[in-house]
């Protein structure tokens, strides 16, 4: 059964700055992002704007923020499944709270690779961020050996379905879902390809947290995504926004993306 009632949905635009930019340069691309997005005039309440930047810089973004006033969200990268105690470098969500974070991505492709984080503890961890109040960002998506041997939705329904299980009926979740193929290859999907799972995605939210739920929850696209193709993916119906990687990193482009209203009809 296909939700259709996106209008509801509030289009959401993060930038995952991965390990890039200290607290700094942190400081600086924030105010002139919040620079540039105020002199275009744009409506964050049409538009959601939200940064994770490495946890280093994260009290100097919050610091910034409240002092200026931004509209700008932001948020971790990462969080512990566990609340304190002896986990030498890991940070609690509790920690990510005090400093304001809305959120925080869960389960991205490249912690699933380079630190093995299994669908169980990516599961734990969005209870986690629910524990203290934190929207988690779920990241899912295939392999290129997953689309050649189970097709385009199978792996990204499944890794959804199992962290589910760690989040707390009521509380907001946002989904990411990214193609590990597309990430940083320059080879984004396309903007069917992109609707075909996060249709499915919704359908496994309908099944799982109900009509209501699955209507109100954003599911984003990341991979590859830059100003030149977003308009495409948000005319989608179940593309909610992105998650973008290194296009985040760049002012322009990603101010950009962010107004990505802006460039409908230029298609
Ligand atoms: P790129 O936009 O660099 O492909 O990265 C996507 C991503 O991994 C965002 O989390």
């Amino acid at each position: 059964m296909a939700v259709t009632t996106g209008d509801t949905r509030i289009p959401f635009i993060a930038g995952n700055w991965k390990m890039n930019l200290d607290h700094l340069q942190s400081i600086a691309f924030v105010q002139k992002l919040a620079w540039t997005l105020r002199d275009a005039n744009h409506d964050f309440g049409d538009v959601e704007v939200a940064v994770f930047p490495p946890f280093t810089d994260l009290r100097s973004v919050q610091t910034l923020v409240t002092a200026d006033d931004l509209q700008i969200r932001f948020g971790g990268q990462d969080l512990s499944a566990h609340d304190s105690g002896a986990y030498t470098g890991e940070i609690s969500g509790a920690f990510l709270a005090a400093l304001d974070a809305a959120y925080v991505i869960i389960g991205h492709s490249e912690r699933r690779q380079y630190h093995g984080e299994t669908d169980e503890l990516i599961s734990e961890k969005v209870a986690a961020a629910h524990r203290h109040g934190i929207v988690p960002v779920i990241c899912v998506g295939e392999t290129a050996e997953d689309l050649e041997e189970h097709g385009p939705s199978a792996v990204p329904v499944a890794q959804l379905r199992t962290a589910l299980e760690g989040a707390v009926r009521g509380q907001e979740i946002v989904v990411a879902y990214e193609p590990v193929w597309a990430i940083g290859s320059g080879q984004a999907a396309t903007s069917a390809q992109a609707q075909q799972v996060c249709a499915a995605l919704r359908e496994l939210l309908v099944e799982v947290l109900g009509d209501e739920a699955a209507a109100a929850t954003r599911i984003l696209y990341g991979g590859s995504v830059k100003a030149a193709n977003i308009a495409g993916f948000l005319k989608e119906p179940d593309v909610d926004g992105a998650l973008v990687g290194g296009a985040s990193l760049q002012l322009e482009e990603f101010a950009s993306i962010v107004r990505f209203k802006s460039h409908v009809g230029t298609l």
